[in-house]
């Protein structure tokens, strides 16, 4: 008698913990689902920043014997059009190349940048002394006596976003300015170059 009384209570509670689990599941699913929309629209929004190149210059620019000495100065426009996500730039590395060849490189400070907020990144890059492969040297040379250079410009950043007071995982920012036109002459100006994104 006692038995029949203990599997008569057992049986509602196992039927109640089925409900519960069910109805766990489908909550962990919605919020699942609901995750991977934010996740996904965070990912795509950003990629609406905007990054244009909007100076360059070369100084001291020196090829002999298949060596290089030059500086570069770039400004980067960081624009951040979102009205909710803000972004916490890592680190930023400047890369200069010609011809696929690293000519210099530089890493600037790591920045906060709030939402719809213009940002301009400075940086300065150094060739001292640099080897250059034959054909580079050759076309380098060939390209400077024209007065001007074609320069690719590289930037590499880890960010994370913050809406509100949530903040994002780490995401890998690759930005790539190609062909960009340094002028050796000084009455020439720099034609501002509008950059691409990869996230
Ligand atoms: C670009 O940089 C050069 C060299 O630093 C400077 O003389 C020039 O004024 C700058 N141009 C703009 C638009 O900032
Ligand atoms: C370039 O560097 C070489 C070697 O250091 C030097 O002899 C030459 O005078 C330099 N040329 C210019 C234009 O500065
Ligand atoms: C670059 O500069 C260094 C140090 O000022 C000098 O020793 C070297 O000869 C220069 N090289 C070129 C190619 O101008
Ligand atoms: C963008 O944010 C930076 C850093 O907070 C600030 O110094 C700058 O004034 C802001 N620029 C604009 C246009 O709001």
């Amino acid at each position: 008698m006692a038995n029949n009384t203990a599997q008569a209570t057992q049986q509602p509670a196992k039927h109640f913990n089925l409900v519960r689990c069910v109805a766990t599941c489908l909550l962990a699913l919605i919020v699942l689902v609901g995750l991977a929309a934010l996740i996904n629209w965070l990912v795509i929004r950003p990629k609406r920043f905007v990054y244009t190149l909007e100076n360059g210059s070369v100084q001291n620019f020196n090829l002999t014997d298949n060596h290089l000495n030059a500086t570069f100065d770039f400004v980067l426009g960081a624009y951040n059009p979102s009205s909710k996500i803000s972004v916490y730039y890592d680190h930023i590395e400047f890369t200069v190349t010609y011809e696929d060849q690293t000519l210099a490189f530089n890493t600037i400070d790591p920045f906060f940048q709030p939402h719809r907020n213009v940002t301009r990144v400075e940086s300065k890059l150094e060739a001292l002394n640099l080897a250059l492969s034959p054909s580079t040297f050759k076309d380098l040379t060939i390209e400077k006596s024209s007065g001007e250079i074609d320069v690719d410009v590289h930037l590499m950043s880890r960010i994370r976003f913050k809406v509100g007071t949530w903040k994002s995982n780490h995401h890998t920012l690759r930005i790539v300015c190609s062909s960009v036109t340094l002028h050796f002459s000084w009455y020439k100006h720099f034609e501002k170059k509008p950059c691409e994104v990869e996230l």
